[in-house]
C-alpha cells in the first residue's frame, strides 16, 4: 500500500510535531542537568537526545533509502542494546549541543528523504515518530527520579477538582466469554501485539480505577510492608536489601506525607492513582486486599471488549481520539505531558470502558500479573531487539500508558514491560478479583 501524498505530509507533520515537544521538554533544564548521568538505570538526557537522532538515521535514511549513516562512529554508543544504561554514564557521549545539532541534521536527512520517495506505507516513519515519543516519557521518569528542577521552575498546570468517592476498591463486573486480544489489522502497532487473536476469559471484576493514594497509604501505615505473608520471597528479598517502606517519591515529615511531582513537592493527594510502585509492591498490596493483579489479558478485555456487539473497542470510551487530539472538550483520559503527574481517579468521566472501568488509558501505567511473552504465531519485526530478546519469566507486563505517554502512542493494545522491582516508571495498580 503506498502512503497518499496527505498521509506523507501527515506524517512530516507529526515529526516536526514530536520534535517541537521533545525540545521542549528539555529547554528548561540547564546543561549540566542535561548531561550528567543521575543514576544508573536511566541515561543522561543528552544520551536520549543523541539516540533519538541515531535510531532516525539509521531507520529513515539508512534502511530506508540505503545511504550512509550520518555518524558511523556514533552508532555503538547510541544503540541502546550495545551500550546499556549502566555504562551511558561513564563514557564520552555528545553534550547538549552536539547532541542537538545531531538531532537537526539528522532531520534534515530524513525529510529530504521523505521529500524524495515518499512515506512507502508510512509504518517505518510512524515508528521512528513513536519512538521519539516514548523516549521523552523515558527522559520525564529520569527527571522525576532525579528530582530535577529547572532554575526558572515549571508552570504549574491546572488539575481537576478533587473526586473523592473512588478508592480504588470500587469493582466492576466483567462477563466470561471470548474476547479479541492484540492490534487489529491495518493499524500501526508493535510486533508483540501481533497477531490479533481471540481469548476466552472466565468472567471477573476488576477496580472501576486505579488505586489511589489513600488507600495504598493505608496499607503503607496499616503495616504492609511489615507483613511477610503478603509479599512473594522475591520481593520480601528486595524490599530488606533496599530498605523499601514506601512508594518512590514518597517521603514523610512534619506537615505529613508528600510525593514529588515534576514541579516539586506536593501534599500527597488522596485521590490521585498512586504511582512508582514496584511490580513487588503492586502485587504484595493486592494479596493484603484478598485480590490479585489483573492478567493482561483481563486487563485488555476489560478496557476494550464491547460485549453487546462482540467487538473491541479501539479506545476504551469508543473510536473518538483522546481528548486534547479530539479537541471536542470531553474528557477521557490524562495523557500527553501536561498535567505533571496523575489526576484525581474516576475526575475524567468520559473515558469509561464497555464495562464502566475508568482511566485505563493514561494517569498511570498499570501491573498486571503476566509474564512478557508473544502471541501465538509472534513474528520479530521489524528487529529482535525491540521486543523478542525482553520474553521469558523475568519482565512483567504493564498496560495502558501514563499521563506521561503521547497520546499518538497510547492505545489499549500497547505492551509495556518492566523487571519487577522497577519503579522508576509512573507505575500504579488496578485489582482484579475472581468472580
Ligand atoms: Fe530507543
Amino acid at each position: 500500500m503506498e502512503a497518499t501524498r496527505t498521509a506523507t505530509e501527515e506524517l512530516a507533520e507529526g515529526l516536526g510535531t514530536a520534535r517541537e515537544l521533545t525540545l521542549a521538554l528539555v529547554a528548561p533544564y540547564s546543561d549540566d542537568q542535561v548531561e550528567t548521568a543521575h543514576n544508573a538505570i536511566m541515561s543522561p538526557l543528552a544520551w536520549d537526545l543523541a539516540h533519538i537522532a541515531a535510531y532516525e538515521d539509521l531507520w529513515l535514511v539508512h534502511r530506508y533509502a540505503g545511504e550512509p549513516l550520518l555518524h558511523p562512529e556514533l552508532a555503538d554508543t547510541y544503540d541502546a542494546f550495545e551500550t546499556p544504561r549502566a555504562e551511558r554514564g561513564s563514557m564520552r557521549l555528545l553534550n547538549r549541543a552536539e547532541a542537538l545539532e545531531y538531532l537537526a541534521e539528522v532531520r534534515e536527512r530524513a525529510l529530504a528523504v521523505l521529500d524524495r520517495h515518499g512515506a512507502g506505507d508510512g509504518r517505518v516513519h510512524e515508528m521512528v515518530l513513536r519512538h521519539e515519543y516514548q523516549h521523552t516519557e523515558t527522559m520525564l521518569q529520569a527527571i522525576a527520579l532525579a528530582r530535577l528542577v529547572p532554575e526558572g521552575g515549571l508552570p504549574v498546570p491546572e488539575r481537576p477538582a478533587p473526586h473523592g468517592r473512588d478508592t480504588g476498591l470500587e469493582r466492576v463486573t466483567v462477563p466470561g466469554g471470548a474476547c479479541s486480544l492484540g492490534a487489529p489489522a491495518g493499524t500501526f502497532s508493535y510486533d508483540n501485539e501481533r497477531p490479533c487473536h481471540r481469548a476466552e476469559v472466565p468472567a471477573f471484576s476488576i477496580g472501576r480505577t486505579p488505586i489511589t493514594n489513600a488507600t495504598f497509604l493505608h496499607f503503607v501505615e496499616g503495616g504492609g510492608y511489615e507483613r511477610r505473608e503478603w509479599w512473594t520471597d522475591e520481593g520480601w528479598q528486595w524490599k530488606e536489601d533496599y530498605d523499601i517502606t514506601h512508594p518512590g517519591g514518597w517521603s514523610v515529615g512534619g506537615t505529613g506525607w508528600r510525593c514529588w511531582r515534576l514541579d516539586g513537592w506536593a501534599p500527597l493527594h488522596p485521590d490521585e492513582p498512586v504511582v512508582h510502585l514496584s511490580w513487588f509492591e503492586a502485587d504484595a498490596f493486592a494479596r493484603a486486599h484478598g485480590a490479585r493483579l489483573p492478567t493482561e489479558t483481563e486487563w485488555e478485555k476489560a478496557a476494550t471488549w464491547d460485549q453487546e456487539t462482540g467487538t473491541a473497542r479501539r479506545y476504551p470510551w469508543g473510536s473518538e481520539a483522546p481528548a486534547g487530539e479530539a479537541g471536542d472538550g470531553a474528557r477521557r483520559a490524562n495523557l500527553d505531558q501536561d498535567a505533571f503527574g496523575p489526576v484525581p481517579a474516576a475526575a475524567l468521566s468520559d473515558g469509561a470502558s464497555p464495562c464502566g472501568a475508568l482511566g485505563m488509558l493514561g494517569d498511570t501505567w498499570e501491573w498486571t500479573s503476566t509474564t512478557f511473552h508473544g502471541y501465538p504465531g509472534f513474528v520479530p519485526h521489524p528487529y529482535k531487539e525491540y521486543s523478542e530478546v525482553f520474553f521469558g519469566p523475568r519482565y512483567r507486563v504493564l498496560r495502558g500508558g501514563s499521563w506521561a505517554t503521547r497520546s499518538r502512542v497510547a492505545t489499549p493494545t500497547f505492551r509495556n514491560w518492566d523487571l519487577p522491582e522497577r519503579r522508576q516508571i509512573f507505575s500504579g495498580l488496578r485489582l482484579a478479583w475472581d468472580a
